[in-house]
């Protein structure tokens, strides 16, 4: 194949970078787009030159012949979108994070397994040019804490209710744990915490701020806190630290220091066209090595935000049984 020929399920917010990046490509052709919000779906349409559009994914997968779909609809919405893309055989691209509960996620990915169809889930930052030399420099290094931030404001919308995003840690801190699994290692127990003092509005059910503790299998020990009631801002990235050594991550650059020198790189890539890069290379060739992040992993990783939440639920309560000065 010389061209991949695309379909869209889902074309709000996410879609327009994959759109963008798409249309840029020589060997990619954007051929159809579904939404069931029409006149986003004819603003896409219009934006992109795509004619073929449709108001029902389904009768998309039956009618357009695409090589690979893109799934960037919300947490709340993949009903059975998985499932009916790769029963065609198409290569899909799934949107983090891919479910808010494990039950289906885990039937999905068996059925995307099963199938062999190409897939990647869109943990964009593992494809940031600093990740490679990041994961060079710690393999020198036994890594025994990491620090992780997502702490900013709220977008609006669904996000904000929790039944419909899982909430900012399984909706957006996804990322930073993400990047933490890939970067330090895979993740053995969890626990966590969050606060609502005074809610960012009256409608919001999700909560202000949250930790995530992250007992990570090789010894290491982490938290990675959100917060959504920052609309001044505040910070994203990873701190990792290992004996003699502090690393600041963030998307935009990190610095390796230790006593005897300090390093410094600048992202000198963008994340999103780079991912797609990755994925459209994999649908013309076959060859999967390039996908950083496949379904399976993006179902690891939803599993450690899942389980961080449900842990909130468990804390050992002090039994003080003295007051200090009595
Ligand atoms: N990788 C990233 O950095 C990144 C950034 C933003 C969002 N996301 C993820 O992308 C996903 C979508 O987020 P968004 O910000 O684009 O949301 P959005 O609300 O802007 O867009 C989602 C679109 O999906 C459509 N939709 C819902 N159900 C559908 C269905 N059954 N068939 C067709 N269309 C349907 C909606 O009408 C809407 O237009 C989320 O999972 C989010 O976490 C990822």
């Amino acid at each position: 194949m010389d061209v991949a020929r695309i379909g869209f399920i889902g074309v709000g917010g996410v879609a327009g970078g994959h759109l963008n990046y798409l249309s840029k490509f020589e060997d990619a052709e954007l051929v159809a787009m579904c939404d069931i919000n029409a006149e986003q779906l004819a603003k896409r349409a219009e934006d992109f030159g795509v004619e073929d559009t449709y108001a029902d994914y389904r009768d998309m997968l039956e009618k357009a012949d695409l090589d690979a779909v893109y799934v960037c609809v919300p947490p709340f919405a993949h009903g059975s979108i998985e499932e009916d893309v790769v029963a065609t055989g198409t290569p899909i691209f799934v949107e983090k994070p891919v479910h808010l509960d494990m039950e289906p996620a885990i039937k999905k990915y068996e059925t995307i397994r099963d199938s062999g169809v190409i897939n990647a889930v869109g943990y964009c930052v593992r494809y940031l040019d600093t990740i490679v030399p990041l994961k060079e420099r710690l393999a020198d290094h036994k890594v025994e804490m990491a620090l992780g931030y997502y702490m900013g404001g709220a977008p609006g919308g669904w996000w904000q209710q929790r039944d419909r995003s899982g909430g900012q840690l399984v909706e957006q801190t996804t990322h930073i744990v993400d990047t933490a699994l890939y970067v330090v290692g895979d993740v053995a127990a969890v626990g966590g915490g969050f606060a609502t003092r005074t809610p960012i509005n009256d409608t919001a059910t999700i909560d202000n701020m949250s930790i995530a503790h992250l007992y990570f299998e090789n010894g290491a020990i982490g938290t990675i806190t959100s917060s959504c009631a920052l609309s001044q801002g505040f910070k994203t990235g990873l701190d990792i630290f290992a004996r003699d050594l502090v690393v600041e991550f963030t998307y935009g650059g990190m610095e390796i220091r230790t006593p005897d020198d300090t390093y410094n790189q600048q992202t000198g890539n963008d994340m999103f066209p780079a991912e797609g890069r990755a994925f459209i290379d994999a649908v013309k060739s076959g060859d999967r090595s390039s996908i950083l992040c496949d379904y399976g992993q993006g179902l690891k990783t939803l599993e450690v935000t899942l389980l961080a939440f449900d842990a909130f639920q468990q804390r050992t309560v002090l039994e003080t049984s003295f007051q200090p000065g009595e």
